[in-house]
């Protein structure tokens, strides 16, 4: 690690998120579906989600994420100059909906762009953000998950369409000289991979090129349990032995919450204790590239991670896509 004063390090300032008012309880799901509060709790830990309004889009919600991640980091819309939002459900085929959260917040310089790898898109998107941010090119960044998968449900499927919500979250990230010091605040390191051969376990049947339709979200669960786990614990293994920490020094596990016992199993395998882990799938169901964000704002605001701590996240996702990154907070 060089000891230049020109070391650049991405700093998280500040994380905000946001959820649609329309909170969906398992009870209420089963007056419409055939399942059960038992049956879903059991095998996802989910109790409810949220659904967003008619006419309430991705870049709405992502907005408002956004609003919220840059009162916190103490700057304004004029101070960002990347916008990154990860989504698999953009309010149209085009123009990026990231665009349309920086014309939203007034942001007229720097850049603006989707990035698409469904569930692991949030670490897809921190990974993309620091490369900018510790390249020199860019000083500031939005890095946001927003998700509307309400709208690509299957709701005859019920093995899928009890499993995910809606909402977003969203991170300030800064470019701040660091003594490269693995004490520094900042991203340490960042893991990504893909794998297209598992595309038919995880995919949405439609799209502009395809059928001129969006599509409804299809899903082999088991197939995708039986992957989840190994991969996503290959990538923290890569992350621990890029920094040479180890399980036990995490401060905080905040994984891609799509359901308790990948969370739990994935977790157990490294020899993460339940006491690190930030759990928030009960509350808001997978929201899939929102999901990471959303957690990590619920772990700020009700104080548990603060600067200085070691923050793993991960995530495994359609294609199948899936990587780390390890913060110091
Ligand atoms: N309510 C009641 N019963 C149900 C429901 C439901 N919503 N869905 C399925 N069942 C029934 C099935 O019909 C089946 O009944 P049968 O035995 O009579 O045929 C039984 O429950 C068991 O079904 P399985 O699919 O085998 O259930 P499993 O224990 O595998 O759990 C689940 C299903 C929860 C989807 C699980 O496989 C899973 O969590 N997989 C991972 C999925 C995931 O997390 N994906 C997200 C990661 S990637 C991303 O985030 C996009």
């Amino acid at each position: 690690m060089s000891s230049s004063s020109k070391h650049l390090r991405s700093v998280v300032k500040g994380v905000g998120s946001y959820l649609p008012q329309r909170c969906v309880t398992n009870a209420e799901l089963e007056k419409t579906v055939d399942t059960s509060d038992e049956w879903i709790v059991q095998r996802t830990g989910i109790r409810q989600r949220y659904f967003a309004a008619e006419g309430e889009t991705t870049s709405m919600l992502a907005t408002h994420a956004a609003r919220a991640a840059l009162a916190a980091a103490g700057v304004g819309p004029e101070d960002i100059d990347l916008v990154i939002l990860a989504t698999a459900t953009p309010d149209y085929t085009f123009p990026a909906s990231a665009t349309q959260v920086q014309a939203a917040l007034g942001i007229t310089r720097g850049v603006a762009f989707d990035l698409q790898a469904v569930c692991s898109g949030f670490v897809f998107a921190l990974a993309t953000a620091d490369k900018f941010l510790t390249s020199g090119s860019h000083k500031r960044a939005l890095v946001i998950g927003a998700e509307t998968f309400s709208r690509i449900l299957d709701w005859s499927d019920r093995t899928t369409c009890v499993l995910f919500g809606d909402g977003a979250g969203a991170l300030v990230l800064e470019a701040q000289e660091s003594s490269g010091a693995l004490s520094d605040r900042g991203v340490l390191t960042t893991h990504l991979r893909s794998d297209g051969r598992h595309r038919e376990k995880l995919y949405v049947d439609g799209g502009p090129s395809s059928t001129q339709t969006i599509g409804h979200l299809r899903m082999a669960g088991r197939d995708v349990f039986k992957h989840a786990v190994g991969m996503v614990t290959d990538v923290m293994t890569d992350a621990f032995a890029a920094t040479g920490y180890s399980a036990q020094d995490l401060t905080w596990f905040v994984p891609h919450q799509a359901n308790e016992r990948i969370i739990d199993a994935s977790a157990d395998k490294l020899g993460i204790r339940p006491d690190q882990i930030i759990k928030t799938v009960q509350l808001h169901g997978n929201t899939s590239a929102a999901s990471i964000p959303l957690a990590l704002s619920v772990g700020s605001a009700d104080g548990r991670i603060k600067p200085g701590d070691l923050v793993m996240i991960e995530a495994m996702g359609g294609g199948f896509t899936w990587g780390s990154a390890l913060i110091r907070w």
